[in-house]
This record gives C-alpha cells, sequence and structure tokens, in this order.
C-alpha cells in the first residue's frame, strides 16, 4: 500500500515536549518522544509484555534521556534498543529486546512519520520525502501554525477544496470572494511525475489577508507534490508587498476522516500571528460544514467507483489531482 510508504503529518513539533506522546497512522498506535538528538516514533507497544510505551515517561539517566516502559521500568535509548533491566540489574538485554521503532523527522514546525520504507513505486515518482515548503524554512519569512483540524471527511476532499477557488464566491462571502465577482480563471495546469502545478490562476479577493482593508485580484500559484498536501502561493497582483504562501498538510485517520494543518508563512504582512491564526480558523469554519456535507467523503478519482460526478471548466485543477492520484494508485480516502 503506497499510502504506508509516504510520509504524513502526525503532530505540532511544539506540542512534543519532555513526555511521551500517543498518536494513531492509519490505525498504527505510535509513541512520538524526542532526546537531546532528534524525535523518536515508535510502535506504541513494550517488546516486553506489550505495554503502551506512551504512558511512560522521558527519563534523564547518565547515558542520556531514555524513553522509560510504565509497566516494569525496562529503558530503551533513541535507536529503541533495551539498556536497562531495573529487576535484573546486571542482564544486558541482547539486540532483540527491542521497541519496532519507524522513521520520523522535525519539518516545517511538524512531526512527520512514515510506517515503512520507500519502495521506489511507481517509478520515476519523487515522494520519498515529505513536501518542500521552502518559504516555511526560510528565516526572512515568518511561520504560523494553524490547527490542528479534525474533519469529518477524507484527505482528498479536503485538498481538492484547497485547490478550488470557484467556492470563494459562496462559502466565504465577504472574506475571500464576492457572488458578483464569482468568475476565476484557472490559469496554467500542468501534470508531472513532481504532482500537479497551477500558475497564474486568478481570483477576486474582497479581503485577502488578515490585515486587507480592500478588494484586489489576487494571483494563485499552486503545487500538489504529495497526495495529501497542497502548497499555495497567493500574491496581490500590483503594489502590494504582502506575500503570502499556505501550505496544507493532513494525516489521513482513515477514509472518511483526517487531520489538518494550515502553515502559513509570510512576508512583509504586518498582521499578529494571532490575528492570521483567528482569521483561518474563520475560513477554516466557513468550509467545514460544506466539505463535511460532501457524498461520498471519499473522492471520486474513477477507479471504477460506483459515484460520477460532473465537471465544469472551472474544475480542471481539480480533475488534474484526481488524475494524480489515480496514477499513483492512491486508495485510501479515494473510490
Ligand atoms: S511491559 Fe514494558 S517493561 Fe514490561
Ligand atoms: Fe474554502
Amino acid at each position: 500500500m503506497i499510502e504506508r510508504q509516504l510520509w504524513h503529518p502526525v503532530a505540532d513539533a511544539h506540542a512534543l515536549r519532555d513526555a511521551p506522546m500517543a498518536i494513531h497512522l492509519m490505525g498504527e498506535p505510535l509513541v512520538l518522544w524526542r532526546d537531546h538528538a532528534s524525535v523518536h516514533a515508535w510502535v506504541d507497544r513494550c517488546p516486553h509484555r506489550g505495554a503502551r510505551l506512551s504512558l511512560g515517561r522521558v527519563l534523564t539517566t547518565t547515558h542520556g534521556l531514555r524513553l522509560e516502559c510504565p509497566y516494569h521500568g525496562w529503558q530503551f535509548e533513541g535507536g529503541g534498543r533495551c539498556q536497562h533491566v531495573p529487576a535484573s540489574p546486571d542482564f544486558h538485554p541482547p539486540s532483540g529486546h527491542a521497541a519496532t521503532v519507524v522513521e520520523a523527522i522535525e519539518l516545517h514546525g511538524l512531526i512527520w512519520v512514515r510506517l515503512q520504507p520507500w519502495a521506489g513505486l511507481p517509478p520515476g515518482v519523487p515522494l520519498d520525502a515529505p513536501p518542500a515548503f521552502a518559504e516555511a524554512d526560510d528565516p526572512a519569512w515568518r511561520r504560523v501554525i494553524c490547527g490542528p483540524y479534525s474533519v469529518a471527511t477524507s484527505a482528498p476532499r479536503l485538498v481538492e477544496n484547497f485547490l478550488d477557488l470557484s467556492h470563494f464566491g459562496f462559502v466565504h462571502e465577504g472574506w475571500l470572494g464576492e457572488r458578483g465577482h464569482a468568475q476565476v480563471q484557472t490559469g496554467e495546469v500542468s501534470e508531472g511525475p513532481l504532482g500537479v502545478r497551477v500558475s497564474a490562476a486568478r481570483a477576486w479577493q474582497p479581503r485577502a489577508y488578515a490585515n486587507a482593508d480592500g478588494g484586489a485580484w489576487i494571483d494563485y500559484g499552486y503545487t500538489v507534490p504529495h497526495p495529501y498536501a497542497a502548497v499555495l502561493r497567493k500574491d496581490a497582483s500590483e503594489g502590494d508587498p504582502v506575500r503570502n504562501a499556505i501550505a496544507l498538510f493532513i494525516r489521513p485517520d482513515g477514509d472518511e476522516a483526517c487531520t489538518a494543518w494550515f502553515v502559513m508563512a509570510t512576508h512583509n504582512d504586518p498582521a499578529s500571528s494571532a490575528s492570521v491564526v483567528e482569521f483561518q480558523d474563520t475560513v477554516f469554519a466557513q468550509d467545514r460544514p460544506v466539505v463535511e456535507s460532501q457524498q461520498p467523503k471519499v473522492l471520486p478519482i474513477g477507479r471504477m467507483g460506483p459515484v460520477r460526478e460532473v465537471h465544469g471548466p472551472a474544475d480542471r485543477v481539480s480533475s488534474a489531482y484526481r488524475r494524480y492520484l489515480h496514477r499513483l494508485g492512491i486508495t485510501l480516502g479515494t473510490c
């Protein structure tokens, strides 16, 4: 299953401090914890008698930080190996006395995990890393994380909503669009092994940013570098120094549920971080009832599913996204 080989966002990096954290990724219970060197993700099950490691604690020892199991106090170092069994202090645990480790890294302010190493399928598709988001890692830009939002729909429905300019005048009337200015330009759409790219898309916005005080035509550029992620560049067309890039990163929690983060990177935007979050919370609260109402909750991508959806000329980007998922063989959240 290709989805198990993809990197997925699982938690806010700043929320993981000095206690272990329990999370689920595609039905798999995992424990996250960090030592001085890095962040770790393990299957949340002690190899001794199966207790949840996430109920344990991170222990300071003379050998550095270790995760201590809540049941018999076995101590595990960052690589997963048990180094100490308190009931038998002279026992040297063999290498097989170890937690099951999965890959984890910290990027764009989030913790990313993948359950299986990349097996390179399908050939030539570069998904062997979490999606790039250069603006969020550029110190000249400010990064604000919004979410997590738990949403009762599939991850692909949410990505498609993010790529869709033509709902602005209705769902976000007065905020991101106006009924009287509902026409959009879908721009240039290209599809390739890197995913989907859209440039020079345009929509009218009455209030484009948290601090905007008037309407403007806004240029949009999108990339879809990952089945469950999309990155948007949004620039006012003329004379406005504010630059915005927004990434949507989604953890699929099954076919009909997901958890989403928006990472907002801003340049020259005078709005406070709190008002950026408040703006995004408001906009997402407008999207939520509509996307959660969509039936089916999985995205029809033409895999012989029972449901057919029809398209308009403004849906070229969404069609390209559906073809991308189909080419990759994504089944989680699609039909
Ligand atoms: S179950 Fe973890 S130490 Fe025994
Ligand atoms: Fe929306």
